[in-house]
């Protein structure tokens, strides 16, 4: 193919990893023509409009500014495997639903699908990188797979593990901790993974691209996010300590954290933690695990989960507790539906949760976020008699409210009017902070009664 481009590189899923990483490499690197492909076209089609498919702080910026020079998107995908000779694969592997390992591993039907149009429609040697969260030793199933055809092409399968978080994806591409690229330390697998390094060491510092061996690679991804849904977990069961013995959980998570080999990050008392990473990856991990008959290993991993379910419903049940044993009837306004901030993105957000548990508790709910009320609507698949509403503005969604339960740390949850708010609620009035993120004193000299995670209650009654 006749082009001025250095390389030609494919990405085969456009979502919340695919598109984001591929802007970023395109936007560093002029030099490579960079094509985005998807199954779905109505994705496509947004990517390529104003209104991009997925919100994150700076990407509209760095699309706008590669789009149509060295970034396409498109649904041929046929066309862009045979284009290009460096193809990420970022396609969804969601959590099983069904037969064996459901609920628990990974759900690899769209990669094994992804392997199979790659080995039809490539007529050259490829570098095929493994972009999403798998478990390990995928590589060889994607490998047996490429190779089931003796058609002269090769194809070397790398593992380069996705660590954005969304709401900062641009921030943690642009100066990343580390790059994780991971091969087969054969002559071939050693000079793929150098192509690989090249594309990064465009922008990232050499020393911040780690190379390893492509099972360490793929185990890396899993036990990153383990370890750190493991620290939400630990400091979330302290917080409920912390709610017994008036100690406060923010007060002991500094005190513990400013020990350098402990840390400060992720120490965060929350509802729970929520996305599509966290629960997916640490029950794949367990599934492993109890694969190869490490019970009591994964018994230890599935108790972070367990404990962030528990967190969830604790928060209910505080809820609960504070008005009077009764919900039925009153009217709850939830701050925030998206799992973080800085995201729509609502997958396994603890809202979801509580929002249903509320509903059984037969309440009222008014639910407001910034950007992710489409996809709050979609989650909760309300049927007619459900009462909840979607309301945009906040001081309009908690007017007339019994209580306001902060769910995402918004920014725009800190800086509200809450006097205006108290007024306008029914008393005797509360709010229960899910993020710790309000000012609990004042809120409670206006006169709510407050009910933070890990602290003791500041109350009237
Ligand atoms: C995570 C990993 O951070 C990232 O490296 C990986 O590639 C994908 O999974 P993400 O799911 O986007 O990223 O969000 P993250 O910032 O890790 O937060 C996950 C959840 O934990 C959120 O619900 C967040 O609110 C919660 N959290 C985080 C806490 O409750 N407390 C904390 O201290 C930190
Ligand atoms: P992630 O958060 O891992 O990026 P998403 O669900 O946001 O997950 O994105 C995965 C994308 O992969 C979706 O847009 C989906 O349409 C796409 N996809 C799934 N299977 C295929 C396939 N066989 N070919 C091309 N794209 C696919």
């Amino acid at each position: 193919m006749n082009s001025h481009f250095e390389k030609h590189i494919l990405c085969i899923g456009a979502g919340y990893v695919g598109g984001p990483t591929m802007a970023m490499i395109a936007h560093k690197c002029p030099q490579y023509r960079v094509t985005i492909v998807d199954i779905n076209p109505e994705r496509i089609a947004l990517w390529n409009s104003d209104h991009l498919p997925i919100y994150e702080p700076g990407l509209d910026e760095i699309i706008h500014s590669a789009r149509g020079r060295n970034l396409f998107f498109s649904t041929d995908i046929e066309k862009g495997i045979q284009e290009s000779e460096i193809i990420f694969v970022s396609v969804n592997t969601p959590t099983k639903t069904f037969g064996v390992g459901a609920g628990m591993a990974a759900d690899l039907q769209y990669w094994e699908k992804t392997a199979r149009q790659i080995l039809k429609s490539a007529k050259s040697d490829k570098i095929i990188v493994e972009k999403s969260t798998l478990p390990v030793r995928t590589a060889r199933a994607m490998e047996r797979i490429l190779f089931s055809e003796n058609n002269g092409v090769h194809f070397e399968v790398l593992s380069n593990p996705e660590f954005l978080a969304e709401g900062t994806a641009i921030r943690d591409m642009e100066s990343p901790d580390r790059v994780l690229v991971g091969s087969r330390q054969t002559e071939k697998g050693l000079k793929a993974r150098q192509q690989l390094v090249d594309i990064y060491a465009n922008w990232v510092p050499r020393e911040r691209i780690l190379t390893t061996d492509i099972w360490s690679s793929e185990l890396s991804k899993l036990v990153a996010n383990a370890f750190l849904a493991q620290r939400i977990s630990s400091i979330n069961a302290i917080a409920a300590l912390c709610e017994k013995t008036e100690a406060d959980v923010s007060q002991v998570a500094r005190a513990v954290g400013m020990d350098a080999r402990i840390g400060s990050r992720f120490l965060y008392a929350s509802v729970g933690f929520g996305g599509s990473c966290f629960k997916k990856d640490i029950l794949n991990l367990v599934y492993i695990c109890r694969h190869y008959g490490l019970d009591e290993v994964a018994d230890y991993w599935q108790s972070v989960v367990n404990i962030n379910e528990y967190q969830k419903e604790h928060f209910v049940i505080t809820m609960l507790n504070a008005m009077f044993n009764t919900l039925a009837g009153k009217r709850i306004c939830l701050f925030g539906f998206a799992f973080k901030a800085d995201t729509g993105d609502t997958r396994e957000s603890p809202a979801i949760y509580i929002a249903q548990r509320l509903m059984e508790e037969r309440a009222e709910l008014v639910i407001t976020d910034p950007e992710a009320l489409t996809n709050a609507k979609a989650d909760l698949k309300l049927s007619d008699g459900d009462n909840v509403r979607f309301v945009e503005d906040p001081y309009e969604a908690a007017s007339g409210s019994h209580a306001i339960a902060i769910i995402t740390e918004w920014r725009q949850y800190r800086e509200l009017d809450y006097e205006r708010i108290f007024r306008s609620m029914v008393k005797p009035a509360f709010v229960f902070d899910g993020r710790n993120i309000a000012d609990h004193r004042r809120l409670f000299e206006t006169g709510f009664n407050v009910y933070p995670i890990g602290k003791p209650a500041l109350t009237h009654l």
